[in-house]
């Protein structure tokens, strides 16, 4: 099918490269000239493993474009794709600017029939705007063109983006229109095996569904890092709590990982976002709320611990850090749980060390050169004359570290396991302290210890 996709962020870049490898014909538009000419060349923007290969081969094979005109790309597409940015504006909503625009360019260059497909999360209700915005354009024009708008949310993670639009889960499909889904199935069929993942409603429940998802799944952390405060205090290990309620299949074993809070792009926004739906319909959303604070306290747990073990004497150590990106296989640090640490220990007067695989040139990006942080070349060398090491992002690299080589690298033999990576036996037989989150009495050991081991 002959495919238009306004957006070459993560969703729309990766939805137009696998909707080209299964031999659609895809042209991608952005007002970004620059970056446009650049995956033209087939430099992809972001870091996301597969995509790149996927990006060339089908731009070589002439099924994969990439344009600023965007004229020409709505006259190509059968179907169009809505994927730009929604960033939150000051009060949390979301910000429709770009989606508008789209639909207003839409309107006013469409010739013949067309799907028009919304990719990008936005408020419930979005669609009947896109809807309402291209028809008074059509009618500006006095031409009357069929089209039908659809919400088709995207639920994509960053890192295994090609893989979950190759094999989703779910297709979720919000339309009335019976000509848009037979367009839509018709498209998506060759992500479609096995069983049926189509899934189809109304456009405002295709539209609630994305920011539910994405709601319930910061709640599970939350949740999750809730219980691991209070694991802390009763002397409890939430590591083997996650282990015996994971395994009752009405709670399952995924996303109940405690750690540092969430980060990304997604969850803080959509939170937020939802929050802001539900007040401006007169609801007060309670539990929404309380995932929100929660995670907030959680992002300044790892320097909690760092100021308990060093006694809030945190002026002039060096503190190294494990992982910048929000997450592994990313170099995104939007929301990242790295920024609060990083911040509050620059306020506090310390210095930081740190290696990330990915992350390097986005943290000089948001920070510049700063004499209070040293970007290194490897996880040891991270280590060098530091007073602690923080383990803020879980790549595999760091799972099974050399930990003699730690010990000898370590200024003070102590390292603070923000993604419960380690085993505190191992750490601890290898002659360093050991702080996780949610795991035994760091509180206790605080407590009981005479003095900061530091020295
Ligand atoms: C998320 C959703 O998973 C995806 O479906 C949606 O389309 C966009 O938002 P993404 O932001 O790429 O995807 O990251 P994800 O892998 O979901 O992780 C989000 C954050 O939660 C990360 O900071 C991660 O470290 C944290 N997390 C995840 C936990 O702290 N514990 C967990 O158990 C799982």
């Amino acid at each position: 099918m002959r495919v238009a996709i306004f957006g070459t962020g993560y969703v729309g870049l990766v939805t137009g490269t696998c909707l080209a490898e299964v031999g659609n014909d895809v042209i991608c538009v952005d007002v970004d000239a620059l970056k446009v000419a650049r995956l033209e060349r087939g430099e992809i923007p972001i870091f996301e493993p597969g995509l790149s290969p996927l990006v060339i081969d089908n731009h070589a094979a002439g099924r994969l474009h990439f344009t600023t005109d965007a004229e020409s790309a709505i006259a190509h597409g059968e179907i169009i794709f809505i994927a730009v940015g929604t960033p939150p504006d000051e009060d949390g909503s979301a910000d429709l600017s770009h989606v508008l625009d789209v639909a207003r360019t839409i309107g006013r260059t469409l010739q013949r029939p067309a799907v028009i497909v919304n990719k990008s999360t936005v408020p419930v209700g979005t669609a009947d705007r896109v809807r309402d915005t291209i028809a008074a354009e059509l009618a500006g024009r006095g031409v009357d063109v069929q089209f039908d708008v659809v919400s088709n949310p995207e639920f994509l993670k960053e890192g295994d983006a090609v893989q979950d639009c190759m094999r989703p889960d779910r297709i979720i499909i919000g339309s009335d229109s019976a000509r848009a889904i037979t367009a839509l199935r018709t498209l998506y069929a060759p992500f479609n095996r096995n069983h049926d993942r189509l899934v189809l409603m109304d456009v405002r429940s295709a539209e609630l569904t994305k920011y539910a998802a994405n709601a319930m799944l910061a709640t599970k952390i939350s949740f999750m890092n809730e219980i691991a405060n209070i694991a802390e205090r009763v002397g409890a290990d939430v590591e083997q709590v996650r282990l015996g309620i994971g395994s009752d299949p009405r709670i399952g074993y995924h996303f109940i990982y405690p750690g540092a809070g969430y980060g990304g792009s997604c969850f803080p926004k959509d939170v937020k976002a939802l929050e802001h739906i539900a007040r401006s319909q007169g609801y007060e959303p309670r539990v929404l709320s309380a995932v929100e604070a929660t995670n907030a306290a959680q992002k300044e747990r790892l320097f909690e611990l760092l100021g308990s073990y060093f006694e809030a004497q945190l002026k002039g150590r060096t503190i190294a850090l494990w992982g910048l990106a929000f997450k592994p296989n990313t170099d995104d640090m939007r929301e990242a749980p790295s920024r609060t640490l990083l911040e509050q220990l620059w306020n506090a007067g310390a210095r930081v060390r740190a290696y990330d695989p990915e992350a390097h040139d986005e943290v000089r990006r948001i920070y510049g050169m700063r004499e209070d942080l040293q970007l290194c070349d490897s996880q040891y060398q991270a280590l060098e004359g530091a007073d602690a090491l923080v383990v803020v992002t879980e790549w595999k690299a760091f799972r099974s570290p050399d930990l003699g080589r730690i010990r000898e690298l370590l200024a003070t033999p102590v390292i603070f396991d923000g993604r419960n990576i380690f085993d505190p036996q191992a750490i601890e037989s290898a002659g360093l302290a050991y702080y996780g989150i949610g795991r035994g009495r760091s509180v206790a050991r605080f407590q009981e210890r005479s003095g900061p081991m530091a020295q």
